[in-house]
């Protein structure tokens, strides 16, 4: 199993440019499902996730070509309304292919994902939202069994739902439904995320009459058909500001090309106040530092607050400043798993409930780690950034679900990184 070795201690300088977000490919690239005539995408990262999503949506009929970040996605032919078990337990976000599988064929088969590392997540209110707009849903076999055969004109029915809890692949899952559903329908309480933004958009190119996304409430009058159209997905902002926090704690100065500011406000407020210089123009950012930072305060939250995304690269950040910082995670239960293994490393925090106290230590010390989750390892590589001596981080398939050439990026920014 790969695994990366990192030398810590050097400074980060130069140029990096950030790919496309992930979070955004992955229903962009499932919304194919709803077109009747290829769709073209560019900006689409080389990602596991993204990998397994392609294989998933191949499953079922659609055509797909790749070349490099183009990905082309032809749905005329679709053959299968299934994803398994097998597609689903490697990567929760299969689940979006149910909404669009439903709204365009009148049925659907997904397998409900099951347990995962960060905590237990339910997709009830994907379930709830669909029966809302008239689906009927059975839950057999430890799969989703979804059916409109007995609604007029065998289509969804637009509906208002309120979902109690912001949930972002719910909000995207149930956007995609509600576009080709009869009548309207209006999505309270919306996540407000920028990929949620550029599903949308894209969605409206296609023909989709969407109002409100980036709000809490969306408004979406159902139409008959969808087309292809052209899509560039949005930029990493997860990626971009796990770059900032690396130099931020390295010190030196990176330009990040192909990063949005205004997508980052929370992160960029946190950076300063830890004593990175950020500044930005419309498409770039760049972060000046000394590499010695003051301890933060986080709190994660749905956007436009702090994302749970970028928790754990805090938590690295907060172990090296000076001071004591609280972090508390609000989204997710159990997403402290790079506490132990920064503990390995020296660090001080101590978890209370879902608020963890760290202590800033002078130097972490270079050791094996290994990462639990995407950006927990993200977190570690952080560590070992900055850590002295050598830094082991094991596990790193889950770094490949989320950043693209992760270690020649760093490497060409001054650090010394090897996969092996
Ligand atoms: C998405 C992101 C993930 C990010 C998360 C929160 C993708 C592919 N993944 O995950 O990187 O960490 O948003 O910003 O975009 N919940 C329910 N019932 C549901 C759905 C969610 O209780 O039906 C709960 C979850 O358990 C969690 C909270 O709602 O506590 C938010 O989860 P959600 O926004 O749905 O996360 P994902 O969309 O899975």
């Amino acid at each position: 199993m790969d695994k990366l070795i990192i030398q810590g201690g050097n400074r980060l300088n130069g140029v990096v440019t950030i790919s496309g977000a992930k979070n955004a490919a992955l229903p962009i690239l499932c919304a194919a499902l709803l077109a009747e005539t290829p769709l073209h995408l560019t900006g689409v990262a080389a990602l596991k996730d993204i990998a397994t999503t392609i294989k998933l949506l191949d499953t079922m009929g659609v055509k797909i070509a790749r070349n490099g970040s183009q990905v082309s996605l032809d749905a005329s032919d679709v053959a299968s309304f299934e994803a398994t078990y097998e597609m689903v337990k490697t990567m929760r976000a299969s689940i979006l292919v149910l909404g669009p599988l439903l709204a365009r064929f009148g049925t659907a088969r997904v397998s409900l994902p099951g347990g995962c590392a960060i905590g237990s997540r339910p997709v009830d209110l994907h379930i709830k939202g669909l029966q809302a707009m008239g689906a009927a849903i059975h839950i057999t076999h430890g799969y989703i069994q979804a059916s409109t055969l007995h609604l007029p004109n065998r289509r969804l029915q637009g509906a208002r739902y309120y979902m109690d809890i912001v949930t972002v692949t719910g909000t995207e899952n149930l956007m995609m439904a509600a576009a080709l559903a009869e009548g309207t329908t209006v999505l309270e309480n919306a996540a407000k995320e920028p990929e949620v933004i550029d599903l949308a958009e894209m969605l409206i190119k296609m023909g989709a009459n969407i109002s409100g996304a980036g709000t809490d409430v969306i408004t979406i009058v159902g139409v008959e058909k969808l087309h292809g159209t052209e899509h560039n997905v949005v930029c990493d902002r997860i990626e971009a500001g796990t770059y900032m926090v690396a130099a931020a704690m390295a010190g030196g100065e990176v330009k990040l090309l192909n990063a949005r500011a205004d997508l980052l406000d929370a992160v960029i407020e946190k950076l300063r106040e830890a004593g990175a210089t950020v500044t930005s123009d419309k498409d770039s950012i760049t972060v000046k530092s000394d590499g010695k930072l003051k301890a933060v305060n986080i709190r994660t939250a749905p956007h436009p607050a702090f994302p749970t995304d970028m928790q754990a690269q805090f938590m690295a950040l907060n172990a090296v400043a000076s001071g004591v910082a609280k972090v508390t995670e609000t989204i997710f239960e159990n997403r402290f798993m790079h506490v132990q293994e920064m503990q390995r490393m020296g660090a001080d925090i101590s978890i209370d409930g879902n608020t963890a106290l760290v202590k800033g230590v002078a130097t972490l010390d270079g050791a094996t780690v290994m990462a639990t989750d995407l950006r927990a390892s993200a977190s570690l590589v952080l560590a070992g950034l900055v850590a002295r001596g050598e830094t082991v981080v094991e596990r790193i398939y889950h770094l490949d679900r989320g950043y693209e050439n992760l270690e020649a990026k760093l490497n060409a920014l001054g650090a010394n990184v090897k996969r092996v």
